[in-house]
């Protein structure tokens, strides 16, 4: 299939402006120019562009949230991607990075924002080059800044480096960090469509989303909705990693099952040195580990409901017979714990105690007991975070207990007999140094 996206691999040199130029580049600017803010908005509403930021939420709605006659308002570029496993908004930003531009300058017209901001990880100042190098090329070329492409269209970009952390990429904490503040989300309502930086109507979509803008205007709704299933239309960036031959970002239609995506000689080639398939983390460390009763499930926003999974930005972990899931489990929670940004309490705890607890039962020094506290702890997090950071973190624990608790029980039972000792003389031994 041809790329939508990563159509660089296909174009060398994509990211110079006048190679984009010639292969159709800024065409999809022009037609939302000459249609104007509305008919815009109506087209990308039509199209039923879901976010790839991982919720799926439809970009045309959400830019519908925006006031109109609000005199101040932002587009902002989540270029974060600090998901476990996600690697795919890198390759765009390196590869293709003015059809990333070209959607947020078309974002900008359609909301009536007159500034975009890119924000992206701290690790990523290599990758922003060729992006800054595009924002230079479009100044130099009169397509930033006054009267873009004769239009009256007035529009600046800038980018935005953070410090690494992964909460950065939550929304409401990434336009914290940009505006100065510590990078911590805040609880919403306020959303950002009503108050985002700096307190202004702010739209915030994830880089594929918006790569995902141009083509469409170019080629109208009903083209892009032919792609894809009813309910998730386009084509979706596959991050695969893990255990498979051929790991890599794959550009594949909405709607191709796991399996394909695993096994399919073009895709992940089938599992390295021809292991068994043990299970798949469908979207990184934050959804729900499922195992091979899923495969056939469409890559899709709902397609992993009946699993109690989900989609998430696509990031596929996929894990053979060698993996221990306990061992999986604790390295995913100790993600979390580091990462929990300590705003709110159930998610600040829950994620050291549910650390501590999974590195003693990872290394035989648990009960069964620990097992249940696992699951109380985590069960008493969700609904309570006041981010889905903290919901996040419990999916690990939760779903691997329920998928592998056999290897849960037989690391309690390798207990060895010492700890018991240790665990009794641990009280008194506290007590003497207290
Ligand atoms: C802990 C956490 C981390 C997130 N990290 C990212 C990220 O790195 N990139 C991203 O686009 N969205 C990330 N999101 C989702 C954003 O909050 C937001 O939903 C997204 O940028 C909206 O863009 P979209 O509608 O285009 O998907 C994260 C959410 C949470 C809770
Ligand atoms: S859920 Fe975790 S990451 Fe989110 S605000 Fe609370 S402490 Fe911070």
């Amino acid at each position: 299939m041809a790329h939508m996206l990563l159509r660089h691999r296909e174009i060398e040199n994509l990211h110079l402006l006048d190679i984009y130029r010639r292969h159709g580049g800024y065409e999809g600017l022009q037609k939302a120019l000459e249609m104007g803010p509305q008919e815009t908005l109506n087209v990308v509403k039509k199209a039923n562009v879901r976010g790839r930021g991982g919720a799926g939420f439809p970009a045309g709605i959400k830019w519908g949230f925006i006031p109109q006659d609000a005199p101040v308002k932002y587009v902002v570029v989540n270029a974060d991607e600090s998901e476990t496993g996600t690697f795919k908004d890198r390759e765009l930003l390196e590869g293709n990075p003015h059809q990333v531009i070209e959607g947020a300058l078309i974002a900008a017209f359609a909301v009536g924002a007159e500034l975009v901001y890119c924000y992206f990880r701290g690790e990523f100042l290599q990758v922003g080059e060729h992006f800054e190098q595009a924002l230079r090329d479009l100044r130099q070329n009169g397509l930033l800044g006054e009267n873009i492409l004769g239009s009256g269209f007035n529009c600046q970009v800038y980018s935005s480096y953070g410090a690494g952390a992964y909460i950065c990429g939550e929304e409401t904490a990434l336009l914290a960090s940009l505006q100065g503040d510590l990078g911590q989300p805040w609880s919403k309502p306020p959303f950002p469509a009503q108050a985002g930086l700096y307190g202004k109507p702010t739209v915030v979509n994830n880089v594929e989303t918006l790569a995902n803008i141009p083509p469409i205007l170019v080629n109208g709704a009903e083209w892009y909705l032919q792609m894809g299933t009813e309910d998730s239309p386009g084509p979706k960036i596959v991050c695969l990693s893990g255990h498979v031959k051929r790991p890599g970002n794959y550009e594949v239609p909405m709607g191709i099952t796991y399996r394909e995506l695993i096994f399919g000689e073009q895709y992940g080639g089938g599992m390295l040195n021809d292991n068994a398939f043990k299970a798949l983390l469908p979207s990184g460390g934050s959804g729900p580990v499922v195992t091979e009763e899923a495969l056939d499930a469409p890559l899709s926003f709902d397609g992993l409901k009946p699993y109690d999974s989900l989609m998430g930005s696509a990031s596929m972990i996929v894990m053979d017979e060698t993996t221990d899931m306990v061992w999986a489990a604790w390295k995913m929670i100790d993600f979390f714990r580091h990462e929990s940004c300590g705003k709110c309490t159930p998610c600040r705890e829950g994620t050291y105690w549910l650390e501590r607890v999974m590195n003693n039962v990872y290394h035989g020094r648990g009960t069964e007991k620990d097992i249940a506290l696992l699951e109380s702890v985590a069960k008493n997090m969700q609904g309570k975070c006041l981010c889905a950071l903290g919901e996040f973190a419990t999916s690990p624990i939760l779903s691997t207990i329920r998928h592998f608790l056999d290897e849960y029980k037989a690391k309690v039972r390798s207990r060895p007999a010492s700890a018991d000792a240790e665990m009794e003389a641990a009280p008194q031994a506290a007590a003497v140094a207290g």
